[in-house]
């Protein structure tokens, strides 16, 4: 048995055929995590000083992070005591994660490529989650994640925005063959993308595509409890290609929250911001230093976000994402 320590000093006890999350999850510790199977890169941790080895490849880590001593906590396995350079979630409640019926209740076409989907669960279901996780949506043999895009008050009905992928296996389904009333089966929720407990002044949203759904969960989520957030200051940036590429904006009922759409590709007929999103964020000027980033969407907005963001003094704790990669 080897022992593991996080930065805020809790430790647990690791055998040697187990993974830092497994092994974390054991002791009732949450590390914060996604696909669980080394793709997404949610779970890198910087080692501060002990030996791991990895139960397979960690294809998602660049040279220059494994230099740096990180690891995947879903994939490393303790070799001696550890120290990691994470804290866990705290008392944050995860549901647990279920096999689920729905049917299709609508399909509507909101651009070219971009469908909402509504899936309704059954009303027994007792179906939780919070507001930014995502679910993984079976089809016969076929299985693939999907953020949620409304928030935990779902009352059984849950609302996805589903991207037609070419030559995509559930993109054909969802764009040639999905019918209301169509049964599927759903498995989560799933994740850690969601809203933590902050005391910083702003609170930056960034979202591409259809990385926009766990946003609007997040956001409408906000909108029900927004007395907490009242003297926060709150920004949305959503960037897209061309302006009919834009399908969501906030429409909150309560939650004072500034919107910028950004666009990267039109040059004519717009007005807004031209560009991509993580550089408009500091065309803002925001006080990073005292920020908390949440964003989502395509990695490489994630991974040029991140190291941008970092040069300009946002603390590595106070980034969150949701890396939409290939699920199979
Ligand atoms: C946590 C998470 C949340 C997600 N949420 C959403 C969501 O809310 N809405 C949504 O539309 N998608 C989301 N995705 C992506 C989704 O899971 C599928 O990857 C996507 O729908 C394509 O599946 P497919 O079966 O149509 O394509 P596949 O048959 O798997 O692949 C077809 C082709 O598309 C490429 N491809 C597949 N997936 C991706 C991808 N994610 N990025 C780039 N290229 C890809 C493949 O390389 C291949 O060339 C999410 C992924 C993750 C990991
Ligand atoms: S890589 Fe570990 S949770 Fe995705």
């Amino acid at each position: 048995m080897f022992q593991i320590k996080l930065k805020n000093n809790k430790t647990f006890s690791c055998d040697k055929d187990s993974t830092i999350f497994e092994a974390a999850k054991k002791n009732n510790i949450l590390l914060e995590h996604s696909c669980l199977s080394s793709r997404c890169r949610s779970c890198a941790v910087k080692v501060l000083s002990g030996k791991t080895i990895n139960k397979e490849e960690e294809l998602v880590l660049t040279e220059e992070d494994k230099n740096e001593n990180f690891v995947l906590s879903c994939n490393a396995k303790p070799l001696s005591n550890i120290e990691l350079d994470i804290e866990d979630l705290g008392e944050i409640t995860l549901f647990e994660k279920k096999i689920i019926p729905s049917k299709i209740s609508v399909i509507e076409k909101l651009t070219n490529d971009v469908i909402k989907v509504v899936l309704r669960l059954p009303p027994n279901s007792n179906f939780r989650f919070n507001s930014g996780q995502y679910v993984n949506i079976i089809k016969g043999n076929l299985t693939r994640s999907y953020s949620i895009a409304n928030c935990s008050d779902h009352k059984n009905q849950l609302e996805f925005f589903i991207k037609n992928y070419e030559n995509g296996l559930m993109s054909s389904y969802f764009f040639k063959e999905a019918k209301i009333n169509h049964l599927l089966r759903l498995e989560g929720p799933i994740g850690t993308f969601f809203l933590r407990d902050s005391s910083f002044k702003n609170i930056v949203f960034l979202a591409t595509g259809t990385g926009v759904a766990p946003i609007k969960s997040i956001l409408e989520g906000l909108d029900k409890s927004h007395e907490q957030y009242q003297n926060k200051n709150l920004w949305l940036f959503v960037g897209a290609r061309y302006q009919e590429y834009l399908f969501w904006e906030p429409n909150l009922k309560n939650l004072n929250i500034k919107y910028i759409p950004v666009l990267s590709r039109q040059v004519n007929d717009w007005n807004g911001e031209k560009g991509y999103v993580q550089d408009i964020v500091l065309k803002q000027q925001i006080d990073l230093e005292n920020t908390q980033v949440y964003a989502c969407g395509s990695n490489d907005m994630i991974n040029s976000a991140k190291e941008l963001f970092f040069k300009n003094n946002l603390k590595e704790n106070n980034f969150f994402s949701d890396a939409f990669v290939q699920t199979n």
